[in-house]
């Protein structure tokens, strides 16, 4: 562990008897992964959290990946707000400014800040450990926790705070919101952002609900239709993107808030696109039908037939597969800064 990391406090197990999740340690510590996953459905879940119910394996962590190049593309930077960011991180005498990615994933964000601040401390923290290919850079450490339980063992500890497509489960996000204002050094930022589950046409306004053989019916939006249901019967924040910079104005503790949004033709359909974005189009596809694909535990514990959630999967990945429905994805991201 390097010395920048000596601000943060390292394990506490504080308030956390409760917990569903082990308490808070370093994922470079030693860590039986095991314990925080279970087989579902032929897909490995977490263990911890029963309102996200996407996978956690080696092939989700991939899809991950591909998702972060994707967005890191689409934003030209692996964070909206660039001034902020970094007048935030920039380097000053006493502590060492300091990072807190929530929901974590493959850690693919966390590690890339690391390698882009060598001289700020970043923390990952999942519900799951990350998949680490390679040297993990020295600032940088993951912890297994369940952001549903706060960060009162972090107050006043980051100096950014980024927390990217987790809303699913997140059971109250304004709560959420408030706890990561609480864990920010004054003048801190916080960067949330998600994809909408919600779809859009080519016109980039919102697909409207179409039963089967109707005009305007598609595969890939009846699969996220049925997706968004299942997360909300969970108890996860799916709404949370469009409602995200109305929450943070109505928060006392942040100024500043900020918000982007950007939309991704889901595969590469679009007249007169130039080369980057028809290769970020095609990149959006294949994460988007890996998604797709991970979504059978989810669908089958709402209880759709695996007949029906193996032949929604086929006809929405045919359908993106030879370009037949023209659809956007749109991604919202928001941000404020710490009073
Ligand atoms: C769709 S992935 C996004 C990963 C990463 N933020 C990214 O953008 O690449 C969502 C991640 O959030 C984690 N997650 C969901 N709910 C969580 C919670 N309540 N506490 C901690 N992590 C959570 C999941 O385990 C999963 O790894």
């Amino acid at each position: 562990m390097s010395s920048n990391q000596d601000d943060i406090p390292e394990s506490s197990s504080d308030g956390r008897s409760g917990s569903p999740a082990p308490s808070l340690y370093s994922f470079s510590s030693s860590v039986d992964g095991q314990l925080m996953l279970r087989q579902v459905y032929g897909r490995v879940l977490n263990n911890a959290n029963d309102t996200y119910f996407l996978p956690a394996d080696t092939e989700e962590h991939r899809r991950l990946d591909l998702q972060h190049q994707v967005i890191t593309l689409a934003l030209g930077g692996l964070y909206p707000a660039p001034d902020l960011v970094r007048r935030a991180l920039r380097p000053r005498p006493g502590k060492a400014p300091a990072v807190l990615d929530v929901g974590t994933g493959s850690g693919s964000w966390a590690i890339d800040m690391a390698k882009q601040f060598p001289h700020c401390t970043v923390v990952g923290v999942d519900l799951v450990p990350p998949r680490v290919d390679g040297d993990l850079p020295p600032n940088c450490r993951f912890e297994i926790d369940d952001a549903n339980l706060g960060f009162s063992h972090y107050r006043e500890t980051f100096d950014l705070i980024h927390a990217r497509s987790i809303s699913s489960g997140i059971r109250d996000y304004p709560q959420f919101l408030d706890e990561l204002a609480q864990a920010l050094r004054r003048d801190g930022v916080v960067i949330v952002g998600d994809g909408d589950m919600q779809l859009f046409d080519e016109w980039q306004q919102p697909l409207a609900y179409a039963e089967e053989g109707a005009p305007g019916f598609s595969w890939t939006h009846r699969m996220f239709f049925a997706a968004y249901n299942a997360m909300k019967n969970r108890g996860g924040s799916i709404d949370s993107p469009s409602m995200c910079p109305t929450w943070l104005r109505a928060n006392d503790a942040y100024t500043d808030v900020g918000w982007h949004k950007v939309f991704i033709p889901i595969g590469p359909w679009r007249q007169n696109s130039n080369p980057r974005e028809r290769l970020i189009a095609e990149m959006l596809r294949e994460d988007c039908l890996r998604y797709i694909a991970g979504l059978t535990p989810l669908l089958l514990s709402e209880g759709y037939l695996p007949e029906s959630v193996e032949m929604m999967q086929r006809e929405a990945s045919a359908e993106l597969r030879e370009l037949r429905a023209r659809i956007y994805s749109r991604w919202t991201f928001a941000w404020a800064v710490k009073k």
